[in-house]
């Protein structure tokens, strides 16, 4: 109870008071030496005490917690999602609006853990719950047909991963208005939850599933051995199951710390006409807990974490994205969200538009800059070369990220294929990113931040990728315009039930 009531506290404080958050290790930690860690330390990133600890476990264990004699300070606490809690993104909702019409969402989840320079990336996906049963013959002459179901992939240390997947989406559940979520592959005593559940019920009810929401998330998934078969060309190492436990403290949400979040692609998001849709729900938190990945522990205290989710009838034609929360070079936490995509314009011409931003949080402040507000450009490599640059009038940033690992193949929801391969990602990007003001003149002047990284995730995905995509942003004059007006999404729907599901 105390833990529990301590914790939340440390989660409702706001930016400076969540970067001074105490080390709550019992001192005796890291000098008992009875524990079989591998590796146990501690060592501070941006001025925040973390701890990481990997050891050799049984792959699969039905315990989940305390058999390991997880330290105190790396248990997870749990902590039921407030109503209206700070940092709360618009979009955090799922936006299934129960119609027939196309439909997926995705939710992207990452934990980055410094000291073993490895990370953690959990991807779910819905597509087409209005068949929660799947397609039956009928309803394909009816509707067409349609992919449906229920995915989790999860991309973990040394690029391995795991993907469980059912055709049937009627175990999901996802919050209209908050980013909670959840599935159940394989039921255990009683019903399927149908939102979110005390941990210790979650573990009854549920033996292979996942429920997720800003604070809290937990799991227990199994390969199923789909990925193995689909990506013949690329060999994938998969885990045969993954089991996690982790708590989360959110610091940046999509906007300044003290002020209302943002929507990540402007107001026009809340329309169906364009899509995909993208919102990143934070782009900086800290993470308590553990996760058991191929015969190892890992846990962790304060690791940067970050989220995200794209909804809409299908994903961009070919886009590229890159997110880094881990820095060397800055003191607090430093967040860098980027990316660029390529997609249909509604009409019955093949009409494209390119759409690209770069978002940075750093000391409580959001640099956002989009290309409603500025120019945005890039010049991206088929694989391994990312170069960004973007100004408006007062401020510029450039970054670039390079990486010589092959890569994970990943899959996305697409309305062709269902669930298949359409992007490559690794977590081991080389990043330098910077951000000046920009004198009267319009020459960098002063130097806000300057920061490296070899943790960055980086992406590319669609195509074709023939050659480098360069590019810089040209909105079509309309919707730069409609964009530039600042409509406030959330109150634009003064009536509820006007409201759109998800916001
Ligand atoms: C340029 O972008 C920065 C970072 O988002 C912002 O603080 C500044 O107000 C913007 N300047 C103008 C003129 O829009
Ligand atoms: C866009 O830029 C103008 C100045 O160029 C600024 O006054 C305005 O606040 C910006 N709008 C947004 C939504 O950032």
């Amino acid at each position: 109870m105390h833990a529990a009531a301590s914790a939340a506290l440390i989660c409702r404080s706001s930016f400076p008071a969540v970067l001074a958050a105490p080390d709550r290790r019992p001192a005796d930690l890291l000098t008992t030496g009875n524990l079989p860690f591998s590796s146990r330390r501690s060592f501070s990133v941006n001025g925040l005490k973390c701890r990481v600890a990997s050891r050799d476990v049984e792959p699969v264990s039905t315990d989940s917690e305390g058999e390991y004699g997880t330290p105190a300070s790396a248990a997870p606490v749990y902590t039921p999602t407030p109503p209206n809690r700070e940092l709360r993104t618009p979009h955090s909702g799922y936006h299934f609006d129960r119609t027939r019409r196309l439909f997926f969402e995705g939710w992207y989840f990452k934990v980055s853990i410094p000291d073993c320079r490895q990370s953690f990336c959990f991807m779910y996906s819905v597509e087409n719950p209005a068949f929660p049963n799947g397609m039956g013959t009928l309803e394909s002459v009816v509707y067409g047909p349609r992919f449906t179901g229920v995915g989790a992939q999860i991309l973990g240390p040394d690029d391995k991963y795991i993907c469980q997947f059912t055709k049937e989406s009627k175990n999901f559940w996802g919050n209209r208005h908050e980013l909670t979520l959840g599935n159940t592959f394989l039921l255990g005593k009683g019903s399927a939850p149908t939102g979110e559940v005390q941990p210790q019920e979650f573990n009854q009810r549920v033996l292979e599933g996942f429920q997720v929401s800003p604070l809290w998330h937990q799991g227990f998934i199994r390969d199923d051995g789909r990925h193995v078969l689909f990506v013949k060309s690329n060999y994938v190492e998969t885990v045969k199951t993954a089991r996690w436990e982790y708590s989360t403290c959110p610091v940046y949400g999509w906007g300044d710390v003290n002020s209302k979040q943002k929507s990540t692609a402007g107001w026009l998001a809340t329309f169906p006409v364009f899509e995909p849709h993208w919102q990143i729900c934070m782009a900086g938190g800290l993470s308590t807990g553990w996760i058991e990945w191929d015969g190892k522990r890992f846990e962790f205290e304060n690791a940067p974490s970050y989220s995200e989710k794209n909804w809409g009838g299908g994903f961009p034609r070919k886009w590229f994205w890159i997110q880094c929360n881990v820095f060397e070079g800055a003191s607090g936490q430093v967040a860098l969200t980027a990316a660029g995509g390529l997609r249909k314009l509604p009409g019955f011409v093949e009409n494209f538009e390119n759409a690209a931003l770069v978002g940075v949080h750093y000391g409580g402040s959001f640099y956002e800059f989009v290309p409603w507000n500025g120019t945005v450009s890039w010049d991206v490599a088929k694989w391994g070369f990312w170069h960004m640059s973007a100004e408006n009038n007062t401020h510029m940033v450039e970054l670039q990220a390079t990486t010589t690992d092959p890569g994970t193949p990943l899959r996305a929801p697409t309305i062709e294929a269902g669930l298949v391969v359409a992007c490559r990602d690794t977590c081991f990007g080389d990043l330098k990113l910077q951000l000046w003001e920009r004198n009267f003149d319009g020459s960098k002047g002063k130097l806000i931040l300057d920061v490296t990284s070899n943790m960055a995730a980086v992406e590319v995905g669609g195509g074709p990728w023939f050659s480098n995509w360069k590019g810089t942003t040209s909105p079509p004059e309309l919707i730069k315009r409609a964009l530039a007006v600042n409509v406030d999404a959330e109150n634009f729907f003064p009536l509820p039930f006007l409201k759109p599901p998800g916001l």
